[in-house]
This record gives C-alpha cells, sequence and structure tokens, in this order.
C-alpha cells in the first residue's frame, strides 16, 4: 500500500501496529492508538505542544490500521517531517466496563485537547467515585470505562499545579499523585500534550516490562565512564518499549527490565548534564534539562527514571545488562530535603528465550493448530534435564530445582490445595490422583474465584500450588494473595518467567512449554500435566513402597514424546469425525477417574473455539441426571481408555447403547472390539501410556476435533468469540 506518509511516521504506526499483532491474542474487540502531532506546521514553524493524535477502532487491529493510514494520509499528505525522537502508544482491548465501540476503546482521553491520554490493563475498583468528583469539576465522560477517570485525573492535577503557580511540575510528578487516589489493579502509559515525545508508565498488579534496544546493538557506543565515580552507562539506548507482554518485544529485543509494583517509569529524551563532582550535584536533572554548568557533562541519552511510589526516590541508568539504580535517602513531596550522597546498586536486565519464530505460525494456518502439532516438543522441554535416569541409588527420579528445598515442607503439609482456572484448572484435576497416590496427602482442587468469593479456609499447614500458563491470570493472583496472608506455602507453577505467579510464590516449577498464542490452550495443559506427575514423583520420593511405581511413570514420561507424535496421527482422522458433526448443537464427552478432567477439557475446547455447547461428565453421575439427555440425536463421546475404570466405562456404554445413544468411543490401540458394542460405535484408538499421563494422551484427539469443528464451521481459530488469552481483570 502506498501510505503516503512521511517515512518518520509510518516508522512510528507500523511499530505500533505490529506491536499490537503480536498482542491481539490479548484482546481483540477493538484497539486504539495515539503519536505526537506533528512538531511542525505546514509552513514550517514549530508548534511544539499540538494535541496528540488518538485513533481508536472497533474490530480487530487490521481495521484499526486501515482507517489510521486512511486518516494520516488525508490529514499529512505531503508534509515533510521528521522525529528526532517519537512516543507513542497503542492498546488493544477485551472489553470490561462498556461495550466495544470506538468510545471505549483506548487510549481514553482527558477531552477534546488530549491533555492526557493513557492505555490501561486491569481494572480501577474505585473508579465512580472518582467520576463523581471529575463530574463536579466541570468534566464530561464519553465512555462507559473505568479507565476514563485517569486521564481527567491528570488533566485536574495538572491544571491545578499550574494554577498554584508551579510550572514546574514534571510528567511523572503528575503521575505520582494520579496514582495515588487510584485503587484496583493497572498497568498504565500516559501521553501528554503538555510533554510532547515523552512517556510515563507505572504499574500495579497487572504486568509491565521495559524492553531495551541499544544503540551498540548496531555497532554504536556512546560515552563510557569510570564506573567509581560515575554511575552512567556506556550504552544509550536507542529505543524503549513499554510492553504488558514479551512477545511484544522479541521483534526489537530481547533485553527487558520487569516493571515492579508501585514503580513509576518517565522516559523522555533529553540532554542531560550530569556532573561528577560533587555528587550532592545529582538531583539538578531530576526537573529537567539545566543550564550546563562548567565542569558537567553533558550525555545524550534516555532518561529512565523510576520512582518507587510514596517511598524513596531512585534513577536508574542502563548499564551493560544491568540498570543502576541510584538511591536517594529522601522521602517524597512536601519533606523533600537535601539529598544524601546517593548509592548505586544494580537490577539485572533480565534476557527474553523466546525467539520470533516462536511467536510466528510457520507452516501452520493458525496458532492453535500449531500448538497442538508442537507437543511432542513441548513436551520434551518440559522434561528436559528433570528426568534421572536411574543408576544412581535412588534409581529413575526426578529433579525440580525449584522444589528442592521446599520438598520436606510439602510432605509435611495437611493438604494439597491446588488453585486455577480454566485449562489450568482442569490439569490440575487431571493430575489430582496421581498426586494423592504418591504424596499420600489428601488434594483438594479450587477454581480460584470460587475460593475468593466464599473466603474459603486456608491454613498454615496447606500447600497451595497456583497452576496458571500465563501466571498473571487475575483471580488466580488473588486467590495467591490471600493463601500468603493464611500463611500457606505456595507453590507455581507457570509458564511465564517473571509472571506476578512466579515472582509471588515461594517455590515452584516452569512449564516451559514455549510461547503458547492460541487463545485456547493445548499445549500448556499437557505440559502442566507432565510438570505436575513430576512434583508427585518428587513428592513422594522417599517412600520406598512405590519405588517400582514411580520408575514405571518416569519411563511413561520419557517416551511420552513419541506416543504423543503418534496420536498426532489421527489428524485426518479427527477431520472426519468434524465432518460428521460440524451441524451439532452439542456435543457430550463422558469419562472418569484419571480422564474425567478430560472430558472437561475437551468440551472447554470444543466450546471456545467451534461456539459448539459441549459438557464434560463424570460418567459415575450418568444415571443421576444426564442419562435424561440421551437420546438417538445427541452425540456422546465417551473415553474407554485401559485403566482402573475400564470396565465400568465399558458398562457404561452399554448402558448409552440400550438408550439409543449416538456414541463415539475413544478407547486403547487394539480394543476397539470390546467397546464398539458388536461395531456399532464409531471407535478412535488411541496409544497406550501409564494410566497416569494417559490424560495427556487423550486430550489430542478432542483438541484436533475442536480445531477442525472450528474451521469447517468458520470461526476464528485463534481469537474466539468474546474470549482473552489471559484475563488480567477480575
Ligand atoms: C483464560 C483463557 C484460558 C485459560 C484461563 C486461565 O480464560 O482463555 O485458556 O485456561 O484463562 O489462564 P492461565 O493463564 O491462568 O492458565
Amino acid at each position: 500500500v502506498n501510505y503516503n506518509v512521511s517515512k518518520e511516521r509510518s516508522y512510528i504506526l507500523e511499530v505500533l501496529f505490529n506491536g499490537l499483532r503480536r498482542l491481539e491474542y490479548r484482546g481483540y474487540d477493538s484497539a486504539g492508538i495515539s503519536i505526537d502531532s506533528s512538531s511542525k506546521i505546514a509552513n514550517g514553524d514549530t508548534c511544539p505542544s499540538l494535541p496528540p493524535l488518538v485513533f481508536r477502532q472497533e474490530g480487530n487491529i487490521e481495521s484499526l490500521v486501515k482507517s489510521v493510514y486512511q486518516e494520516v494520509a488525508t490529514i499529512y499528505l505531503n508534509l515533510e517531517e521528521s522525529f528526532s525522537s517519537h512516543a507513542g502508544i497503542a492498546h488493544t482491548r477485551w472489553a470490561t466496563h462498556g461495550e466495544p465501540a470506538p468510545r471505549n476503546s483506548h487510549p481514553q482521553s482527558s477531552g477534546e485537547e488530549n491533555d492526557f491520554v493513557v492505555v490501561h490493563n486491569g481494572v480501577i475498583t474505585n473508579y465512580e467515585v472518582l467520576k463523581k468528583t471529575l463530574v463536579r469539576h466541570g468534566f464530561v465522560f464519553v465512555s462507559e470505562t473505568d479507565t476514563e477517570v485517569i486521564p481527567k485525573l491528570a488533566k485536574y492535577v495538572f491544571d491545578k499545579a499550574c494554577e498554584e503557580g508551579d510550572l514546574t511540575v514534571t510528567f511523572c510528578q503528575v503521575v505520582l499523585e494520579v496514582m495515588r487516589h487510584l485503587e484496583g489493579a493497572y498497568a498504565l502509559i500516559f501521553k501528554s500534550r503538555h510533554y510532547p515525545n515523552e512517556l510515563v508508565a507505572c504499574k500495579r498488579g497487572s504486568p509491565l516490562l521495559l524492553g531495551v534496544k541499544e544503540f551498540n546493538e548496531e555497532g554504536n557506543v556512546g560515552p563510557s565512564f569510570d564506573d567509581s565515580k560515575s554511575l552512567l552507562s556506556s550504552i544509550r539506548p536507542k529505543e524503549l518499549f513499554f510492553s504488558s507482554d514479551a512477545s511484544a518485544l522479541v521483534d526489537h529485543t530481547k533485553k527487558v527490565l520487569v516493571i515492579e509494583d508501585g514503580e513509576v517509569v518517565h522516559l523522555k529524551r533529553f540532554n542531560l548534564y550530569y556532573f561528577i563532582e560533587p555528587a550532592d550535584s545529582f538531583p539538578k536533572y531530576l526537573t529537567d534539562d539545566v543550564f550546563p554548568p562548567s565542569g558537567s557533562v553533558q550525555i545524550d541519552n534516555f532518561l529512565l527514571f523510576i520512582q518507587k511510589y510514596k517511598t524513596i526516590t531512585r534513577v536508574w541508568w542502563l548499564q551493560d545488562g544491568a540498570v543502576s539504580i541510584v538511591k536517594f535517602n529522601q522521602k517524597m513531596g512536601k519533606h523533600a530535603g537535601r539529598l544524601a550522597r546517593p548509592a548505586s546498586v544494580q537490577r539485572a536486565l533480565s534476557i527474553l528465550e523466546m525467539e520470533v519464530e516462536q511467536i510466528n505460525k510457520g507452516k501452520y494456518e493458525h496458532y492453535m493448530q500449531k500448538e497442538i502439532h508442537e507437543q511432542p516438543e513441548s513436551l520434551r522441554t518440559t522434561m528436559r534435564g528433570r528426568l534421572i535416569r536411574g543408576g544412581s541409588s535412588k534409581g529413575k527420579t526426578v529433579l525440580l530445582g525449584g522444589l528442592k528445598d521446599h520438598l520436606k515442607t510439602i510432605r509435611r503439609s495437611r493438604r494439597i490445595v491446588f488453585i486455577g482456572c480454566g485449562t489450568s484448572y482442569n490439569a490440575a484435576l487431571a493430575s489430582r490422583p496421581i498426586v494423592e497416590e504418591l504424596s499420600g496427602i489428601p488434594v483438594t482442587l479450587e477454581i480460584a474465584s470460587d475460593l475468593i468469593d466464599r473466603q474459603g479456609p486456608i491454613y498454615r499447614e496447606d500447600t497451595a500450588v497456583f497452576v496458571s500458563q500465563s501466571g498473571e491470570t487475575a483471580d488466580t493472583l488473588l486467590a495467591l494473595e490471600y493463601a500468603l496472608e493464611n500463611g500457606a506455602l505456595c507453590v507455581g507453577i507457570t509458564n511465564t518467567v517473571g509472571s506476578a505467579i512466579a515472582r509471588n510464590t515461594h517455590c515452584g516449577v516452569h512449564i516451559n512449554a514455549g510461547c503458547e498464542i492460541g487463545v485456547a490452550s493445548t499445549k500448556a495443559y499437557t505440559s502442566q500435566i507432565v510438570v505436575m506427575a513430576m512434583v508427585a514423583l518428587a513428592i513422594g520420593a522417599d517412600t520406598i513402597s512405590n519405588q517400582a511405581r514411580r520408575e514405571a511413570i518416569v519411563d511413561g514420561l520419557i517416551d511420552l514424546p513419541n506416543k504423543l507424535k503418534d496420536v498426532l496421527k489421527l489428524d485426518e482422522e479427527m477431520k472426519d469425525l468434524a465432518k460428521l458433526l460440524v451441524s451439532e448443537q452439542s456435543l457430550l464427552v463422558f469419562g472418569r477417574g484419571y480422564n474425567y478432567a478430560t472430558t472437561l477439557e475437551g468440551a472447554l475446547k470444543v466450546k471456545e473455539v467451534a461456539l459448539m455447547h459441549s459438557e464434560g461428565i463424570l460418567a459415575g453421575e450418568m444415571k443421576h441426571g444426564p442419562l435424561a439427555l440421551v437420546d438417538e440425536n445427541l452425540p456422546i463421546f465417551v473415553i474407554a481408555t485401559r485403566d482402573a475404570c475400564f470396565s465400568k466405562q465399558q458398562s457404561v456404554i452399554q448402558q448409552l447403547h440400550a438408550r439409543k445413544g449416538r456414541l463415539l468411543v475413544m478407547c486403547t490401540e487394539g480394543d476397539a472390539e470390546s467397546v464398539s458394542v458388536g461395531g456399532t460405535c464409531r471407535v478412535v484408538e488411541v496409544p497406550r501410556v501409564e494410566d497416569c499421563l494417559q490424560p495427556v494422551i487423550n486430550i489430542v484427539p478432542l483438541q484436533l476435533l475442536a480445531y477442525h469443528l472450528t474451521v469447517l464451521r468458520g470461526y476464528n481459530v485463534d481469537q474466539p468469540r468474546n474470549l482473552a488469552k489471559s484475563v488480567t481483570t477480575q
């Protein structure tokens, strides 16, 4: 497309749009961006405080892209511009307050002039009170969002400071004041017409990362200083990126700083004058550019200025692979006094392990399809370095570094409570039998929101295991906070290094399944079950009586990726089955024991992506209600693979058949005859593995079925209606 806009502007736009495309799986009902207005108006005069441009659009990212280029091309046709630096923000939304519509999309604005614009992840719980106050002060609200109070509050704070004669109020100070009034969870990025080319971000609860792309990644090294004298770096960032998710950063850099709760980050390109001596002149640059004093050194740099809310003022310098934190022993606000000599500590930049190829679809049409087929490999990565194949006195066993120091405490606990939502909950359910068997400790399961609703009892003697692919699900995080308050040992099982659950639990295990982008979780589910089986092995490792069983499970784990490869060969068969079921209204899935979870997870897949009603049913409960639904039309999938419940499932098949049920049966290879009631039912045969690992195999045909049903029914596989990958709001 000939966008007909200046090169610089389209660069900014493309960076923002590509970032949004990477994040689209997190929400896709509407999107928006804000960029600076032209710093030069048509006749060449400079006009520094033109309001930022804001574009918002309902629907997916591409509809935003189209509308922005149309508008920008019209407004800026033939306008020559150049940006020495530029600050833009963008957001893709999963609606909480207010329907998907441009007025409810982000950036939300302080008013017509866009004095302040804000993108927000999370929920502001006291927005109604704030809104009332702001309305009393004359603000007119145009959206139904909770977010709109934030830019309006920023404008109120800024205007008040100006009225009171404080013309030096910094962007960061405005945001700190806004934060003081906000309750709830948030990651925010602010832009303002009063501070062109600057961004301020802050967070509490919701995730926020800062990506750092340095000059010297391209061979340009900035000025160097002796570290003992100077806190300045030899590395000058070229581009800095805020994102709620690493996948939007890897196109640009792998170096990230994980922003912590309560921190405010101010990004601004400016000329910094740094006094080498005396050090107590240091704070000068905190305000802004100052007249260059003699003996000072000018650094052309981005200032990365992070303040910890309410406590200590810090300034952070980007250094080689780390961030230098300058701490001042000074309270903020009114009590600001002369600063003590600053002390420097380091906070390392994290290096993302994610590769760009991992987050591309490769040869597949959809992420869900790719992730289903990736499972042999993702399981291998999950187990890598963690299985010990014998030879030692302990025989075959597992090694989970993240749990090692806490195993004794876990073994002494009165109860193990698994807590999660959606697919993660189902994975915990699939793992319960083996954890109970090998640990001998009672295991209970909690859906995170339900635990919070009930304020269910959690004790100091409990081990609470938090299962979450993203590590950021709001309900699970709240439950974690609750369990920590109640003194339980908290263990995290997550796929996201550096996530809130990984950071805030006492110990844990990463599932290492690789980035999962399909909204319907597939490879994370199977890796979660494998990790929990390994956790069971680790807890039970000191029990002699079940050593043979444990060794059989280790063998089973080693062979599992190969078996998974075999079950993927059912792809075509499941596609055929999908053709058969494509116009159905509903599908029931029956199972029990290890595979009760498979029924729930299989039904969840069909429900969430194929948009077909589906229910997982514990076969033991069949005669207590579900049997009433059985007739010759409703398709019923029965899971009857070999384990201790096999004969009971054979009897379930008979009972369903006797009532003319329309049956599809999943059985172990070679068992077709014993489950097909004289060849009357359609049978799907799967490879046999150790019983407790069978759910890992059995879910795959159902994942494939859900995938093909979705494609055949013409729905969006990777962006199912109304859903989001990570639900970071309650
Ligand atoms: C959302 C997703 C589900 C996921 C659930 C829990 O509802 O759509 O696929 O299972 O959140 O997410 P978590 O990241 O905590 O595993």
